[in-house]
């Protein structure tokens, strides 16, 4: 058996099905005339954004940014930067990010700022999961999927040190 899936399940693969179903509906509720740009953060969301993306039928576009904030570890450096950049103009476009986890707030944060200098017509945020205990500064999540518990969380795309990301459903590294 792989040793991976003996970590303890935080979020299942059910439970993560329902949460992208109930957020694809409120995202075409709010976009589906708009040809609306969904901006995945690297790498951490790509597997949430494909299984989001194709659960809205209408006309869409998906573009990505890598952000550094986590060194290798689970500790965050507080520091943020932009590592890959957008490859599609967003100005008076209406932008979705797109999410994995926000844990400080801090990535999501500096990203909506960065963004929002770039002038879209509409800004908002999309996250599949949320550690409100962790939040050192302050985020509307407009569209928010799962809330979690204070632990490290990986799979659904979250690693630790690139490790994880394969497993289906949302584990807790540690009790
Ligand atoms: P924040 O700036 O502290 O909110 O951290 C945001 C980023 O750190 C997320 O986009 C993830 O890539 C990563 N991260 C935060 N918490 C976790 C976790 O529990 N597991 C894996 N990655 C995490
Ligand atoms: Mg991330």
């Amino acid at each position: 058996m792989n040793p991976q899936a003996s970590l303890p399940i935080i979020v299942s693969q059910a439970e993560i099905a329902t949460a992208v179903k109930r957020l694809a509906a409120a995202i075409t509720k709010d976009y589906r005339d708009k040809n609306p740009l969904l901006i995945g953060v690297l790498k951490g969301s790509f597997v949430f954004l494909a299984d989001l993306m194709r659960q809205l039928d209408f006309p869409l576009e998906v573009d990505f940014i890598r952000l550094s904030s986590y060194g290798s570890g689970t500790q965050t450096s507080g520091k943020v930067k932009v590592v890959q950049e957008l490859k599609l103009d967003i100005k008076n476009r209406h932008i979705v990010v797109v999410e994995d986890i926000i844990d400080t707030g801090v990535t999501i944060a500096f990203l909506l700022d960065y963004l929002k200098k770039k002038n879209p017509a509409s800004l908002k945020l999309c996250a599949l999961t949320d550690k409100p205990a962790r939040h050192r500064v302050t985020v509307k999540i407009d569209y928010k999927g799962i809330t979690v518990p204070d632990k490290f969380l990986v799979g659904y795309g979250l690693d630790c040190d690139e490790k994880y990301r394969n497993l289906p459903d949302i584990r807790a590294l540690e009790d």
